[in-house]
């Protein structure tokens, strides 16, 4: 039984549970567990995830380090896990209204679960979604009415009627976790005038610190439409029809941005060695040349979201 969110809590627990059930499915279906004779078995595995409120304390007698949890969430994840198929997750109604979006999932209908009053619904978790639909969940997300933040949002007015004019401008919007941050760029965002700017968003992940440029590797796949499953020339043509848009010189542009994106060589097209310390300063060159290309024609509103592990603060 593992808990995610006690004792530490993060924003995206759900998630964090769907990511590791799903990773512990597949690392069990490879595995081979070797047997004191010398052979080996294959094991499989089921696993249920529910999100719900528990209580969480020491019990009188044990150590105070140990905690116990009281709640049916628990309950109810163990009678989800019976669901499951073979190397199966399962997730009950709030971990999937959490996370869809992010995953793929098949919904498993109505289920009566034993020592639960009421029949419960159920989804299979199969895979992590596209990235482009987990975008688009961030950006659809029902929102309250906005309360106050009035300077706030005319200090950003501010700094980009100075950027449209010519005299680019760097805000650094932080604050403890929910404080309303992404929603304030959100707001700024919908104030401008969507013909007459361009926009870049970058969302950094506590997944991806050890791949470098995570972020702008997302966001190109999100902007091309390159799928996991696409073949290089399928995803060559992606990318080459958005450079022709975007970049001033399309040959150069393409064999980094190839090279980023770990299309391998095929027809015309060679990807650079990022190994080499110098290819890797061109590759920031042809990238800030894209940018600054897509500037001149109209101004561009970069927002970056950094998330610092493991706490969050972020901007
Ligand atoms: N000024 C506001 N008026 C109304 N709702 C708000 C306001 N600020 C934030 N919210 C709501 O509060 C919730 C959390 O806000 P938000 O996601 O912007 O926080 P955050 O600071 O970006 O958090 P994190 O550090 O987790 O990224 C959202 O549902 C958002 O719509
Ligand atoms: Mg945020």
């Amino acid at each position: 039984m593992a808990y995610f969110g006690v004792p530490q809590a993060h924003e995206n627990d759900p998630e964090r549970a769907v990511r590791a059930s799903l990773a512990v499915a597949a690392a069990i279906k490879e595995h081979q567990f070797p047997l004191s004779d010398g052979s080996f078995v294959r094991l499989g595995v089921r696993i249920g995830v529910n999100t719900g409120v528990v209580v969480v304390g020491s019990v009188p007698g044990e150590p105070p380090e140990r905690r116990e949890v009281f709640g049916s969430s628990a309950h109810v994840a163990a009678r989800l896990q019976g669901l499951a198929g073979e190397n199966g997750v399962v997730v009950g109604a709030s971990t999937y209204e959490l996370t869809r979006g992010t995953f793929n999932y098949v919904p498993l209908g109505r289920r009566p679960l034993k020592g639960v009053e009421e029949p419960v619904d159920a989804w299979s978790a199969e895979a992590l979604a596209p990235s482009e639909s987990r975008f688009d969940r961030a950006q659809r997300l029902p929102l309250a009415p906005m309360i106050s933040r009035a300077s706030e949002s005319a200090l950003l007015a501010e700094m980009w009627q100075q950027t449209v004019a010519g005299a680019g401008h760097v805000g650094v919007i932080s604050g403890e976790p929910g404080i309303g941050k992404s929603r304030l760029i959100r707001q700024f965002r919908s104030s401008l005038d969507a013909s007459r700017r361009g926009v870049v968003s970058l969302q950094c992940s506590p997944f991806h610190i050890n791949t470098p440029l995570a972020p702008e590797i997302e966001r190109l796949r999100r902007v091309t439409g390159i799928q996991e499953a696409d073949d290089a020339e399928l995803a060559l043509a992606k990318l080459r029809s958005f450079l022709a848009r975007e970049a001033p010189n399309v040959t150069n542009a393409l064999s980094y941005y190839g090279a980023v994106l770990s299309i391998p060589a095929c027809s015309e097209y060679e990807p650079v060695d990022l190994g080499s310390p110098f290819e890797r300063d061109r590759a920031f060159q042809a990238f800030i040349d894209v940018l600054i290309a897509a500037s001149r024609k109209r101004p561009i509103l970069i927002d970056v979201v950094e998330r610092p592990a493991p706490t969050a603060s972020s901007c």
